[in-house]
């Protein structure tokens, strides 16, 4: 394991394919270390990079996402045209406002009731599967989130690839420039404004809400509070960057490790009750978002350092998900461990992930799927391609694999 790492460069490619050694190693020698990351909304090599401290054990991971009056998440500092996100970047009060509201609408009764369509957008694209080697990340991993939001916000069909394309340039992990991935967002943005003043509008006339997403936060209502035009489309397309990208990445993660613990894929083959087990398990050993930042509102005291107001810290959720403390061989992927829920991947406290509930049922539904029509999963004859644009998303960009059927 290297030892004498230099957490300056922390954010470069090749930490970014694989970052837990990385990880170890700073948290061996402090579990809070200063280093230079790219504030959201800014792309990596363009903009300076931001400089906080990173959290890295698990302890101290959990404690700030709880403290969020210290560690606040509305103060981000956007280098390009990026909005906000809805939630994601508002701290208490307005936070808890907004979040009563929006689950009026997203609520996990409606998310339940996706089921059968999840299920049929799986078989539709296994059955589409060419035979000899396949990239998983193209042909499953990827249509199925953008899919289904697109059915989650009544959105006619052909936008699946836009929506997919809006999340890769948000979310930094496309290969664009910083004008492109403007571009890309003020089109995003200015679908979801006209789509939802139409919809306003068709309400306000007395039209019928319909049984989509978008109508329901229209009209959800909490407390006397209702959502703004404004706030509807902003949440739009929140769903839509954190919700398909994430949940793309996630489910290849799952995959992944299914092609590498042959043993776990037969496992579960055999008993699907340890489905929910295995997802928690590759959450906590590969959860996409490693970190998220953090601007500090008050001195205080971290892991033997001074942090000051107004510096950054960056929650290494996934550093603190292989925290040896809490989790033992954190490298080793076992259906035995009792404590896999406590990973952080969907986050903790106020701005624990609204989608996560969703997450899980595509990825189920994925893994299903695969389970009932293959008997294995084999590497296929190209190596996967890690992700190494950003921290933001650990995962593979490819996953060749060769199916064999059951
Ligand atoms: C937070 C939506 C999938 C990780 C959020 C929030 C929303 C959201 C709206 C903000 C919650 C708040 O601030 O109150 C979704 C949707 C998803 C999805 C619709 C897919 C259907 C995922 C996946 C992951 C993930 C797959 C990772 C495994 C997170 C994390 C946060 C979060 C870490 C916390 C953000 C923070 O603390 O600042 N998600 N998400 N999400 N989501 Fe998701």
């Amino acid at each position: 394991m290297e030892t004498s790492f230099d957490p300056g460069r922390l954010a470069t490619p090749e930490v970014i394919a694989n970052p837990y050694p990385a990880y170890d190693a700073l948290r061996a020698d402090s579990p809070v270390s200063g280093y230079a990351d790219w504030p959201p909304g800014t792309v990596p090599g363009f903009d300076p990079p931001i400089q906080a401290w990173a959290l890295l054990s698990y302890e101290q991971v959990a404690a700030a996402a709880k403290d969020h009056q210290t560690f606040s998440s509305a103060n981000f500092q956007q280098g390009t045209d990026a909005p906000t996100l809805m939630l994601v970047n508002h701290d208490d009060p307005e936070h808890a406002k907004l979040r009563r509201v929006v689950v009026q609408a997203f609520t996990p009764r409606r998310v339940a009731e996706l089921r059968p369509h999840v299920q049929a957008v799986v078989k539709k694209l296994i059955d589409g599967l060419p035979d000899g080697d396949v990239d998983v990340v193209e042909k499953l991993c990827a249509p199925l989130p953008a899919q289904l939001m697109v059915r989650l916000l009544g959105q006619p069909d052909e936008m699946t690839d836009k929506f997919q394309r809006w999340a890769n340039a948000f979310m930094l992990s496309a290969d664009m420039s910083v004008e492109e991935r403007t571009q890309s967002n003020m089109e995003m943005v200015g679908y979801f404004m006209q789509m939802v003043d139409a919809r306003a509008k068709r309400l306000a006339e007395g039209g019928k809400p319909g049984d989509d997403l978008v109508d329901a936060l229209l009209v959800a209502e909490s407390e006397g509070a209702r959502l703004t035009r404004d706030e509807v489309w902003r949440f739009c397309f929140t769903l839509v960057v954190a919700g398909a990208e994430t949940t793309m990445y996630y489910a290849a993660n799952c995959l992944r490790a299914l092609v590498d613990n042959p043993d776990v894929f037969a496992k579960l083959r055999e008993d699907r009750t340890l489905l929910s087990r295995f997802q928690q398990e590759t959450l906590r050993m590969a959860g996409p978002p490693q970190r998220l930042f953090r601007k500090v509102m008050r001195d205080v005291e971290i892991g033997g350092k001074q942090i000051r107001a107004g510096e950054w810290v960056a929650l290494f959720f996934a550093a603190a998900n292989h925290d040896p403390k809490v989790f033992p061989e954190p490298r080793r992927l076992r259906l035995d461990r009792d404590n896999a829920g406590a990973q952080l991947s969907f986050g903790h406290g106020i701005h624990f992930c609204l989608g996560a509930p969703l997450a899980n049922l595509e990825t189920a539904c994925l893994i299903e799927g695969v389970l009932d029509r293959f008997s294995a999963m084999n590497p296929g004859s190209e190596p996967a391609e890690p992700q190494r644009a950003t921290l933001l998303q650990h995962s593979v960009t490819r996953l060749p694999v060769l199916f064999q059927r059951a």
